[in-house]
């Protein structure tokens, strides 16, 4: 039996603490965490708690956890996109592995240094594109590299976010606004850039794109939204049937079924009548849609030309109902599509469709991104054990390419251009 990797945690915040962490608690023979950077003092104490972490090996800032000699094997950065740049090198240079949450960083240059940092350290990084991971992206790109479908053509792929996750996270949240974090296609759909490489397996070298604010600006507020910066729903005389992002209707609902997991354990951790109506008064998530500090794009489409000729398009909007993903891909003997569980694939040669169901994997609290989020801390967690970058499937520079194409579709929709995606 092999001792279990090490592994300490930067950020212990939802990604860090309530996802990747709990790997450790299912399987302890794996992975321990053993130390923890965190200076919200509800989530410190609650990893130290989870995982009975040595008062010595706790910090309020990764800043102070780097000065120590090496604590673990292994890092989980997971703070916010703006701060993954520095401790993911900080730690690389004192030759952590590191699992590094996406985006990689909110500069090209910064993705640029932290893959060429995995690469002079000789050390494993993973960014955590997890789609990859998923049984359903497996089984699309097991289909595509059977050859079945013949030569790829067309991709058509849309990024269906769904209306109440997009007014969470891209308008109330913390992915709201570019300066504090990064456009929505970086900060939602480098998943898709990536996701998209994957399963074509072949580089993206010119694209375009469009898209803007459509509906979540002040122009858009109904008369009965109350007014000013800081305008709450709870102020609000519209019937919350009337509104569609209401948010005491949206997260009262959650707490009233007692699905006490995310969005409504990000805007509270006191789950009664008393702790939301304190949350939607007080904090980010009660704000009305159309008064918010935001300012990210609610649709994005973008045009991308890959290797071998073939076209593929993208579409990201806020203006569905639940969030999903729908690829289609056409092929010169067949096509498939597929949307997040079932995938239809037709052989043009016999006429025939098979439809195949892939199983949701749900592991504890891990089956989020379709299972992916269990798929990536269970191959890191390999790769770590057996120093083999092999179980990698999203290492630094075919990480880079996604982020690029990211960067590239926002100069382009910002400028109208279209850019060249310059790899090395
Ligand atoms: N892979 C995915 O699909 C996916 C999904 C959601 C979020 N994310 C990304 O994961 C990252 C974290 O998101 P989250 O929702 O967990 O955010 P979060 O705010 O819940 O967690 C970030 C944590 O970092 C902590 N932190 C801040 N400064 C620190 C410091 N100096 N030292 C140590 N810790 C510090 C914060 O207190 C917080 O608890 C973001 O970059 C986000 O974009 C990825």
């Amino acid at each position: 039996m092999t001792k279990p990797v090490t592994i300490a945690i930067c950020g212990a915040g939802y990604r860090g603490l309530q996802r990747y962490a709990t790997y450790a608690e299912h399987f302890p023979h794996e992975c321990r965490i053993v130390a923890v950077a965190e200076p919200r003092q509800w989530f410190r104490a609650e990893a130290i708690a989870r995982h009975s972490i040595a008062p010595v090996n706790v910090f309020l800032d990764w800043r102070e956890m780097i000065k120590q000699p090496k604590l673990a094997d292994a890092v989980i950065v997971a703070t916010q996109d703006k701060d993954h740049s520095e401790p993911a090198i900080a730690f690389m240079n004192k030759g952590y592995d590191v699992l590094l949450e996406k985006p990689m960083a909110t500069t090209e240059q910064e993705c640029r240094d932290i893959a060429a940092a995995a690469k002079r350290n000789n050390v494993l990084l993973a960014v955590c594109h997890v789609l990859r991971y998923s049984p359903y992206f497996r089984a699309l790109k097991k289909v595509i590299d059977s050859g079945v479908l013949g030569k790829i053509v067309n991709v058509r792929h849309v990024e269906r976010i769904g209306f109440w996750h997009f007014a969470h996270s891209y308008v109330r949240g913390n992915w709201r606004n570019e300066a504090q974090s990064s456009p929505m296609i970086m900060a939602k759909c480098c998943h898709d850039m990536d996701i998209m490489r994957f399963l074509i397996g072949k580089r993206c070298l010119k694209l375009s794109s469009f898209g803007s604010l459509s509906h979540f600006t002040a122009e858009n507020a109904p008369p009965e939204a109350p007014k000013g910066p800081n305008a709450r729903c709870v102020e609000c005389s519209l019937a919350t049937d009337s509104c569609p992002y209401s948010a005491p209707k949206f997260y009262g609902k959650m707490l009233r079924d007692k699905e006490f997991d995310w969005p409504l354990n990000i805007i509270t951790q006191d789950f009664t009548e008393a702790g939301l109506a304190k949350a939607l008064a007080e904090g980010p998530y009660g704000r009305c849609v159309y008064r918010c500090d935001n300012d990210v794009c609610d649709h994005q489409v973008v045009n991308m030309l890959f290797e071998d000729e073939i076209a593929v398009d993208f579409t990201a909007t806020a203006f569905t109902d639940a969030e999903v993903r729908h690829t289609e891909i056409m092929g010169t003997h067949g096509e498939l599509s597929g949307d997040s569980k079932i995938i239809k694939v037709t052989d043009f040669r016999t006429r025939k469709t098979t439809t195949t169901e892939v199983a949701a994997l749900d592991i504890t609290n891990l089956g989020g991104h379709l299972g992916g989020d269990f798929g990536i801390i269970q191959d890191f967690v390999r790769a770590v054990r057996e120093r083999n970058p092999e179980t990698i499937l999203s290492g630094p520079e075919i990480s880079l390419e996604a982020h690029l194409m990211a960067f590239a579709a926002e100069r382009s929709r910002k400028t109208g251009s279209v850019e060249t995606i310059a790899l090395g």
